[in-house]
């Protein structure tokens, strides 16, 4: 295991009926609130009627963001940034899946700095703090709601990058299952496969002696698989999509990452191609997971084999490691097309043409993993396995 610090401010409310408390801890930061939400769906379930008559009652007044899109662009934290200034913002509420969360961070973030907030991105400045920062929670993936990173898409370069900050982790989130009972199936599938991938990219890693770290990570995985289906199968069942909803903020709220290196080397491949095709993330992930797994099998052999048994219960037989390993990402391969996701980047209609210019721009911003520090000449021949 590998020295660590760990630390995660954030408090969370969990639990059906906890979004009418949204008032009265918004108003414990102040009066003036932004609410920044997505496309609308929060209008047609009816959360948005509901939050704002919490926050009115705790006396709050109520400046909107709407429209942050999927994949969520820094024009609009740009916007977001604008509004707090002239009304004088005290508290960002978010309420969204994790692309209204990460570009709520960079608002909250972007308030306090001079300069453009992409410059957070490009390394030419950096988060000395942010306002208070509130989430309401309504699609279960990302880890947002309890997590220091936010992804924004730079829409005229094309570039989809990451940060990760302290001061990037939410002051509160409320996480009500009631909440993402009205996900579509399609985004809901795609939640799943990144709260899986999460959990991937931390398990699979170089570290050796790491026991507690591994069965952490295996039950969150074995839960996923046991719930996912259950919950998809019935959008209703507000017990299995309560477990599906807690996996998703467990595995990738940095408690996974203690003591490993992570690799996170397909999630920075994935950010390539939802920023350039604006893909869903989770579909991205889908199609490269497996085959970066084959990719790196041999490296890591014992670590694959140990998945195939404890996460998929494949017996050894007299398998070798690699091979009982191969059928433990093959059988991941299958999951993924029976939830409904994709495998191939043709059926997200991605073809050849970039792929080489995409490779070189994530090689560029390496070193890429920790299992194997990807090069170009990995990533290109992963992507081209992926078509
Ligand atoms: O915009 P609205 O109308 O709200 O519709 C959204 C959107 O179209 C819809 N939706 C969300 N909750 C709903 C709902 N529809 C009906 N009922 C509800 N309760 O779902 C669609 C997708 O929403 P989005 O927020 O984009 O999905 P997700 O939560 O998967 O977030 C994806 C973004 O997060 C980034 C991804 O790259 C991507 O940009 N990630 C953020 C991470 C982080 N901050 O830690 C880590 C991840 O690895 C990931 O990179
Ligand atoms: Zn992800």
């Amino acid at each position: 295991m590998r020295n660590f610090e760990y630390w995660n401010p954030t408090r969370l409310f969990f639990g059906r009926g906890e979004t009418d408390r949204v008032g009265q801890e918004c108003r414990k930061y102040g009066e003036r609130v932004l609410l920044a939400y997505g496309g609308g769906s929060i209008k047609k379930t009816g959360l948005y009627d509901r939050i704002v008559r919490c926050l009115q009652e705790a006396g709050c007044s109520v400046t909107e963001l709407s429209g942050i899109q999927p994949n969520p662009r820094i024009s609009k934290v740009r916007e977001g940034v604008e509004i707090c200034r002239k009304e004088k913002v005290d508290v960002v509420l978010a309420v969204g899946g994790g692309s209204v969360l990460d570009a709520a961070k960079i608002i909250a973030a972007g308030v306090l700095y001079e300069g453009d907030p992409w410059d957070f991105f490009t390394g030419k400045g950096t988060i000395k703090g942010k306002i208070p920062l509130g989430t309401v929670l309504t699609l279960a993936a990302t880890g947002s709601e309890m997590n220091r990173n936010a992804v924004i898409t730079n829409e005229e370069t094309k570039e989809k990058l990451v940060i990760k900050n302290p001061h990037l982790f939410p002051d509160f989130s409320i996480l009500d299952p009631e909440n993402i009972l009205t996900v579509p199936r399609e985004h809901a599938v795609y939640g799943i496969v990144d709260m899986i991938a999460h959990v991937f990219e931390q398990y699979f890693h170089p570290v050796p002696e790491t026991p507690l770290q591994d069965r952490l990570a295996e039950s969150i995985m074995k839960t996923i698989i046991e719930y996912a289906p259950k919950a998809l199968d019935n959008t209703a069942d507000s017990h299995a999509w309560e477990t599906i909803m807690w996996c998703s903020t467990l595995a990738n709220n940095h408690l996974l990452e203690a003591g490993v290196s992570a690799d996170w080397g397909t999630h920075r491949m994935e950010l390539e191609l939802s920023g350039v095709y604006d893909i869903p993330h989770g579909a991205g992930l889908a199609i490269l997971f497996p085959q970066w797994m084959e990719y790196v099998l041999p490296l890591i052999p014992k670590k694959f084999a140990q998945f195939a048994e404890r996460v998929w219960d494949i017996p050894r037989g007299n398998r070798s490691d690699e091979d009982l390993g191969k059928a433990g990402i093959e059988r991941t391969r299958q999951w993924f097309r029976e939830i409904g996701a994709p495998t191939r980047l043709r059926e997200v209609g991605i073809g050849e043409e970039r792929l080489e210019e995409m490779a070189e721009r994530v090689a560029k911003r390496g070193p890429i993993g920790s299992v194997k520090v990807l090069t170009k000449e990995d990533i290109l021949t992963i992507y081209r396995r992926s078509l």
